[in-house]
């Protein structure tokens, strides 16, 4: 059974309501079910629509400038929902108020946010909520000074997410369970490490007790998350590196799936291949981004690998595991990018053959060394971006077509988009199927007979359920 979190059994009228805005990876994803657990907690629920809301969180991102300027654009309109309802409380958190400056920023430019915190103290969030309340409360009475939080510190060895922080779950079959915060590799073009702070790994023991606890619930699929997942236990000093951990999560009782990223290439060891291949559980799946093709741009990047090393993981990989779905992230238009350097890119691309590729235009990051270096014309960027994309949909087009024929064990996930008579899953690969089915299917595994193909789309026929 797929178990939802409480809602402490309050009367749905009066119950205060939450909306949350999420933007950027799965870790923010996750971060917001953390967020709405201890909403939740707090008795508030959520709706559906954040006109009724009676506090709104924008989680936000600062990977790319699109991300940052969409959450600035969102959290600029709330204002006329504010004005109309000035008792609604505004959050903004995580990555983008966790840049220098920033949270300033807000501060003056957006006089109605309430509540400005950074990626480890999200927790804050409940304690921080009664204090507004309490302030707007106490203002009634006298001319208090309106309370508003500004809190992004990010000490290193701080998190105020703790085991203890209940977590409301939002995309069974799938849970998603963190293993390390943090990432401590400065590829030069990259905001993270400075807005996530260094990596600190959770115990071996905490990550072992989730994990159970989301099978015994219910969930078929468990997706390990970190900015770098191979460095998993660098900083526990126990002897505990991921490769352990997947051999234990192996390990444990009942069918479930294990997926994880994102791996680093400089330090996926044999001992992590060695479990994907041994393991029943763990996918044939691995996301592995190369960012470049050329070894130039991989120094520039700091990304500590060159060609040569990247493509024997790769052939390491595929000599273990022959079905492997391999994905990647590529960037294009790093400013030391040139025309040869981005056709090395696209030969290594067409030389590995990814089963899907997520490409980005190179945005500069303030603060990172790469965007004080001189920049590529916003033109070029996009005339390389496309030539990427036509060639990786030709070759994630060529490897759907050869599941053509072939039973395939799917996890049934949801519903298809606007469908209520199909549905949709993956399969140990990640490729994604739709298939007949109904909401009754959700959570269940399958063998799916691949009939036909559609760029990075399968489509197929139950052939019976797996047990
Ligand atoms: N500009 C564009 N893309 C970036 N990424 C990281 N930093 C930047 C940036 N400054 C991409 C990388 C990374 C993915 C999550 O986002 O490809 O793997
Ligand atoms: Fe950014 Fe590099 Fe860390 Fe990934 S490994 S989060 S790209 S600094």
């Amino acid at each position: 059974m797929h178990i939802c979190a409480h809602t402490h059994g309050r009367n749905q009228i009066d119950m205060k309501k939450y909306f949350i805005h999420t933007y950027g990876c799965q870790m923010n994803v996750h971060e917001s079910e953390k967020l709405a657990g201890i909403l939740s907690n707090k008795g508030y629920s959520k709706c559906a629509n954040e006109n009724d809301a009676d506090i709104v969180v924008y989680n936000t991102c600062c990977i790319r400038d699109t991300a940052e300027r969409r959450a600035l654009g969102n959290i600029g309109v709330i204002k006329g929902l504010k004005k109309q309802k000035p008792s609604l409380v505004v959050a903004v958190v995580g990555c983008m108020p966790q840049q220098d400056g920033v949270a300033d920023s807000i501060r003056e430019k957006y006089p109605y946010v309430d509540i400005v915190l950074g990626t480890r103290n999200i927790a804050m969030i409940a304690d921080e909520i009664d204090k507004v309340l309490q302030s707007r409360a106490n203002l009634k009475k006298r001319s208090d000074k309106k309370y508003r939080c500004f809190n992004n510190v990010l000490p290193d060895d701080y998190l105020n997410i703790d085991e203890q922080t209940p977590t409301l779950r939002t995309s069974y079959p799938n849970a998603w369970v963190n293993i390390i915060y943090g990432c401590n590799n400065f590829c030069s073009y990259c905001i993270v490490p400075y807005v996530r702070g260094r990596e600190l790994s959770r115990s071996m023991n905490s990550v072992l007790d989730e994990v159970k606890r989301c099978v015994d619930e219910g969930y078929k699929e468990i997706t390990l998350l970190g900015q770098n997942v191979n460095s998993y236990g660098n900083d526990l000093s126990d002897g505990t590196n991921f490769a352990k951990l997947l051999h234990s999560i192996d390990a444990l009782p009942g069918k479930f799936r294990v997926r994880f990223m994102t791996s680093h290439p400089k330090d996926l060891t044999d001992a992590v291949i060695d479990e994907m291949a041994a393991s029943d559980k763990i996918c044939s799946n691995l996301h592995l981004p190369i960012q470049a093709g050329s070894d130039k741009v991989l120094r520039d990047m700091n990304r500590r690998y060159d060609r040569e090393k990247y493509l024997s993981l790769i052939d390491k990989l595929r000599s273990r595991m022959p079905d492997i779905g391999i994905t990647t992230d590529i960037m294009v238009g790093f400013p030391t990018e040139t025309e040869k350097d981005f056709c090395d890119t696209l030969e290594i691309v067409e030389r590995v053959r990814f089963s899907n590729a997520f490409t980005f235009i190179y945005s500069p990051r303030k603060g990172t060394p790469a965007a004080l270096m001189e920049q590529i014309p916003y033109s070029i960027k996009q005339e390389r971006i496309s030539r990427l994309i036509a060639l990786q949909n030709r070759i994630t087009k060529e490897i759907s077509d050869t599941y053509t024929g072939g039973v395939y064990e799917v996890l049934c996930e949801d519903l298809a988009p606007k469908r209520s008579d199909k549905v949709c899953g993956r399969t140990d690969s990640g490729r994604l199927v739709t298939f007949d089915g109904t909401k009754e299917d959700i959570g269940k595994f399958f063998n799916v007979k691949i009939t036909q193909s559609r760029s990075a789309s399968l489509f197929g026929t139950k052939e019976g359920d797996v047990l």
